[in-house]
Order: C-alpha cells, then structure tokens, then sequence
C-alpha cells in the first residue's frame, strides 16, 4: 500500500500569538509518499528539493520522527519507506520542517486505516519539532495539520482549537533570501517580560481571537502587534520596519514575522490590497538589494 499526502505551509504566532497561534497557507506546501514495506523498520528513502540539507537517518527526519511517535503510541512495528517532496523552503519561517512533519503522519495513518482523528496527529508531529528546533511548539503543526486558523489553548495537556477565518481574509507572505534557524531566532528571545507587557500582549490576543470570530478587520489589524517576540528577531530581518510602513500607504492590515523569520506575512482585507502588499514589500527589498518571493494567498 502506498499513500502521498500534502501539508501546506503556516504562519506561526500571527504577531501577538507567540506559540500559540497559527494558520495554514494552502497552495504551498510539502508532499510525502509513504510506502508499507516488510523491512519492519521506518526508512527515509529519499528527499528531494532540499538542496541535499535534510538529514535521511530516521531519528533526525522530522517525517519518520513523527511517524516513529505514532508508531510507538500505537505499539506497533511497521515497515515504512519514505519519500519527501520539498515544496518549502528550509529556515524560511513558513513551517518547513512542520510541513514534512504533518504530511508523514497523514500518509502513514492513511495506510494504518486511520487510526487517528487529523487533531490527535498533533502531538506526534510536535516530536518531529522538538528534533527539528529543540522546543515541541504547535503553533505550525497544528495548522498545518488541521488547516485554517488554529489556537493551542494549552500545552499540559495539549488543548487545541480550531478558529473561524473571515471571509475575504487574505495573505501577502514575502520571503526574504536569508536563511534562519528556528533554533537561533528562539535564542535571542527574552526570558522574561513585565507585567505591562503582558497585559499588552493579552489585550492583543484578545482583540484578535474576537476579531476572528466577529469578522472585524478593523479589529483584527488593532490587535497585530507583538511586544514579546517580534523587538528581538526584527532585528534579523533587513527591512522589516520599512516593509511595515510601506504596506500602511496601501491599507493592509498589518503586518508581523511568520513563524521565527526571516518571512514576514502581510494580512489584508480583500485580495486587491494583498497583491498591492506584495509589489510595496518588492520594492522595500529592491531598495536593500535583497532578493524576495512573494505569495498570495487567501486564508
Ligand atoms: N512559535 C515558534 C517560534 C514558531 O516563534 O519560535 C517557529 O516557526
């Protein structure tokens, strides 16, 4: 038996979210096939569109990592060969690594006749995270997974909930040709933060989660802020400030660092305005002499 599934990319954090939120981008992704074998044993077979950069030895690949977590929840010893398609660039920010993640675990529990709900996949393909950058976040996986917009509620236990997206909600994602480690951009953050920085950040998340449920753009471009997370890693991002006070003149609704960077997502009401988002950031980056691609998406 043989199954190929694709994951899309996401955006983690979505500002003011930092491992909390999440949602997915559907036209671009990775894609797994995996096949049974009688080998009686998870085999990464081949990669390609990586550049060769991902590790092929079953205990670093986030996809048999992931599918190894499933495996052992369920006792059971499975010959699994695996081929993973790269649509994602690696240290983008878009999920990369989630993304090889998710699309093993729906291939394999297709083939084990699906065992387990889409949301109970998460959890595994958290393990292929804490291999992949070191913390066992799901802000990209669960998206990535469930699609649309996803919040963890909670870690101990793992609470996640799947949130409502506006109609005509629309995302400028502008990859800068920089490489970042999720790893590395986790390093700069800040341990600790103050009282009125967490009141900040919650009134934030506050006024986006209802921003989503009321469909309020208004509101939701209010709530786009991050005073946790995004100081330290804009920092590594060339342009980021600029970028954000270019798409202002065309009326998006703001914008933040996806994921742990170097991509920033741009969200805007309409896709008219995410395109002009789009052609506004090119320029930023023209000027800086960097090198972008930049995706439309609705959400
Ligand atoms: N929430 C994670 C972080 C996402 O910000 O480190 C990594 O893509």
């Amino acid at each position: 038996k043989q199954v190929t599934a694709f994951a899309p990319a996401t955006v983690a954090n979505v500002s003011c979210g930092f491992d909390i939120l999440g949602f997915a981008i559907d036209e671009l992704g990775d894609w797994v096939q995996v096949t049974q074998s009688d080998s009686g044993i998870l085999r990464v077979v081949e990669i390609q569109g990586d550049g060769g950069k991902l590790p092929l030895e079953p205990e670093k690949n986030t996809c048999s990592v992931a599918i190894q977590a499933m495996l052992d929840e369920m006792g059971l010893r499975q010959g699994l060969d695996i081929h993973l398609f790269k649509g994602l660039p690696l240290g983008s920010g878009m999920g990369s690594s989630a993304a090889s993640a998710a699309a093993a675990l729906v291939a394999a529990n297709e083939i084990l006749g699906n065992p387990f709900e889409k949301k109970d996949l998460v959890p595994f393909a958290m393990e292929a995270e804490r291999i992949a950058c070191g913390a066992a976040h799901a802000d990209n996986v669960a998206p990535s997974i469930m699609g649309g917009f996803v919040l963890i509620r909670g870690y101990d236990p793992l609470d996640v909930v799947k949130l409502p997206v506006p109609e005509g909600l629309y995302c400028t994602l502008v990859h800068p040709h920089l490489e970042l480690k999720t790893a590395d951009s986790r390093s700069v953050l800040r341990q600790q933060i103050s009282l009125k920085e967490s009141t900040v950040q919650s009134g934030n998340i506050a006024g986006l989660i209802a921003g989503l449920f009321q469909s309020d753009f208004e509101l939701i471009s209010r709530s786009l802020k991050d005073v946790i997370a995004e100081p330290s890693r804009a920092l590594l991002i060339p342009g980021f400030y600029e970028l954000r006070e270019s798409i202002r003149s065309v009326g998006a609704l703001g914008s933040g660092i996806s994921g742990s960077g170097p991509t920033i997502f741009i969200l805007s009401q309409g896709k008219e305005i995410a395109l002009q988002a789009g052609e506004a950031s090119k320029e930023v980056f023209k000027k800086i002499g960097l090198g972008v691609d930049v995706y439309v998406s609705e959400v």
